[in-house]
C-alpha cells in the first residue's frame, strides 16, 4: 500500500496525463502571477506525450498565458530535430504545433552538433536566461523514470550523477551508446517543482526501488532527485504503483 505523500495514482495513463496538463496550467498561472514568467522543462521519452497533446488541445490550450512560457527540455538525444528519435520533435508533434508559444520562447537543445559544444550552448542558454551565477531554478521540471531507474539522460553509474559545477551534460545510453545531453542533479534538485509521470507494468518494480531505495538502489538516478526547496510529485498509474 502507498504512504509516500508525494505519490498520486491514478487508474490509467490518460488520467496521468490530464493530472500533468492540470498541474502545468496551475503551475504557469501561479508563476507567472509570482513573477512575470514560467520556465518549464519538458520530459522527453514516450510517457508524457499524451500530456502534452492534451495541453495543445482545445480543452487546455486557452488555459494557459502562452507568452509567458519558456520552454526547455531536460534532455535530449543527439539526433536532428527532425528525427523520429528526437525529443524536441515529439514536443513539437504533440503540442508545439498547436500553441502560440513565441518562437524564441523553445529553448531547444541542439541535437546535430557534437555533445560537448551542445552541452556548453544549452549551459549559456540557461545562464543567460535565468540571469543567474548560481544555479537556474525552473518554476517546473516534467521528468520520466527508465525501467533501469535512469530519468532525463543521467544514468545508472554514470559519471554525470557526481556533477556539481554544470547545468548541462553529455551522456551515452548505457545500451544503445546513444550520445545524449541533459540536465544535471544540482539543475533538478534547485528546481521549484519537479513532477515525475511514470506509467505501466514494467515500471512497477523500479518504482519500488526508486521510492524505497535501501543499498544500490540509493544509487539510482531517479532517487537522487530531491528538490533543496521545492515539491516533488510522482503521478503514476495503477500498473506502475502495483508493487507498492
Ligand atoms: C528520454 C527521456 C528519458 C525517459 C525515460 C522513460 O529522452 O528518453 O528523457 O529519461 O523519460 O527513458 O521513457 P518512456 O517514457 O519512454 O518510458
Amino acid at each position: 500500500m502507498n504512504s509516500d505523500p508525494n505519490v498520486f495514482i491514478f487508474d490509467t495513463p490518460e488520467q496521468v496525463a490530464q493530472a500533468a496538463a492540470e498541474r502545468f496550467v496551475d503551475y504557469s498561472a501561479a508563476s507567472s502571477a509570482d513573477h512575470g514568467s514560467f520556465s518549464v522543462a519538458l520530459a522527453g521519452g514516450s510517457t508524457p506525450r499524451r500530456a502534452y497533446e492534451l495541453l495543445g488541445s482545445d480543452e487546455f490550450k486557452n488555459r494557459v498565458n502562452w507568452s509567458v512560457v519558456h520552454l526547455f527540455f531536460g534532455d535530449e538525444r543527439m539526433v536532428p530535430p527532425d528525427a523520429a528519435e528526437s525529443n524536441y520533435r515529439m514536443v513539437n508533434d504533440a503540442l508545439l504545433a498547436r500553441v502560440p508559444l513565441p518562437p524564441q520562447n523553445v529553448h531547444r537543445i541542439n541535437g546535430e552538433i557534437e555533445p560537448e559544444e551542445s552541452a556548453a550552448l544549452y549551459e549559456a542558454e540557461l545562464k543567460s536566461f535565468f540571469a543567474t551565477t548560481s544555479w537556474p531554478r525552473f518554476d517546473l521540471i516534467l521528468l520520466g523514470m527508465g525501467d533501469d531507474g535512469h530519468t532525463a539522460s543521467l544514468f545508472p553509474g554514470g559519471d554525470a550523477l557526481n556533477e556539481t559545477a554544470k547545468c548541462v551534460v553529455a551522456t551515452r545510453h548505457p545500451q544503445s551508446g546513444q550520445a545524449r545531453i541533459s540536465l544535471t542533479l544540482p539543475v533538478i534538485n534547485q528546481s521549484a517543482r519537479v513532477v515525475f509521470l511514470v506509467t505501466g507494468k514494467k515500471k512497477a518494480a523500479p518504482l519500488v526501488r526508486v521510492l524505497r531505495g535501501e543499498g544500490a538502489n540509493e544509487e539510482l538516478p531517479a532517487r537522487k532527485v530531491t528538490p533543496v526547496n521545492g515539491i516533488l510529485e510522482w503521478l503514476v498509474d495503477r500498473s506502475a504503483a502495483s508493487e507498492l
